[in-house]
């Protein structure tokens, strides 16, 4: 069987450990993945001792504990704290989800924090998003109309209209999916992944939009849509319980009727 190694300056070392100085009983070790561009050195995973008892319940609140009171060099991205804004996505024990709002008690035993997987780092637990966020700007998410819209209002949609965007509206846009979706990894560079195609069908659903055809043109692509093979990671993991691989397969299914 070929075996495959990483560059030996990619591979991940064992880190500091931070022991807790105090008498606390319930701690917990977070083992979290630390690379900085600018030290020359390998990628490692330090330990942190945290005192969940004297912290907030989520993830997150650990993470700014640790950075306010045991290593303010610890760098990931946070705004919001409740679920909104999508930037404290990471992969935390295993799975891409937001640190805000996952809770430190779900996890057993220690709690690995790695940054999301498959995406370049620019330190620590922060990824790189600029092809990400390129190919979201490459779908046009925006509304497109040639009819001008009325003079005194907004363009207003049926209730049953508007309701062909629930599911799709809510996506915050934070990566989780796609950067859990094996063809991703593989393809990122042609493939848009199913945050991209979630957003991109938000659009085409809007009975407001009347750019469906071109649209649906730009999709028809061997790589862009059809490298989604309804493996579903992508479902599986959205902390906002969306699901990009069925926005996926109506798309594939608008392509086949307009035939
Ligand atoms: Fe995040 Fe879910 Fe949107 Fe994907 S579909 S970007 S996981 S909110
Ligand atoms: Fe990937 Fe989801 Fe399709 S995991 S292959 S985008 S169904
Ligand atoms: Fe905004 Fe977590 S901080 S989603």
């Amino acid at each position: 069987m070929a075996e495959f190694k990483l560059p030996a300056n990619s591979r991940v070392v064992r880190g500091k450990t931070y022991y807790s100085s105090g008498t606390a009983k319930n701690l917990k070790n977070f083992q979290i993945y630390r690379w900085d561009p600018d030290s020359g050195e390998n990628p490692r995973v330090d330990t942190y001792q945290v005192d969940v008892g004297n912290c907030g319940p989520m993830v997150l609140d650990a993470l700014i504990k640790i950075k306010n009171e045991i290593d303010p060099t610890l760098t990931f991205r946070r705004s919001c704290r409740e679920g909104i804004c999508g930037s404290c996505a990471m992969n935390i024990a295993g799975t891409n989800t937001l640190a805000c709002i996952k809770a430190t008690e779900e996890i057993q035993g220690d709690v690995r924090i790695y940054p999301l997987p498959h995406m370049p780092v620019i330190k620590d637990l922060v990824p790189d998003l600029t092809h990400f966020f390129a190919q979201y700007a490459s779908i046009k998410p925006w509304l497109m109309a040639q009819t001008p819209p009325p003079p005194d209002r907004e363009r207003l949609q049926s209730k049953e209209d508007r309701a062909q965007l629930d599911g799709l509206y809510e996506c915050i846009l934070c990566a989780c999916c796609s950067t859990s979706c094996p063809s991703y990894w593989w393809n990122s560079d042609r493939y848009l992944g199913p945050a991209v195609l979630l957003q991109a069908y938000r659009w085409i659903a809007d009975s407001r939009d009347e750019f469906t055809g071109e649209r649906l043109d730009d999709l028809e692509d061997p790589f862009r849509l059809y490298r989604c093979h309804t493996i579903m990671n992508c479902a599986k993991t959205c902390p906002k319980s969306l699901n990009p691989g069925k926005a996926i397969a109506e798309i594939k299914k608008l392509m086949i009727e307009r035939r």
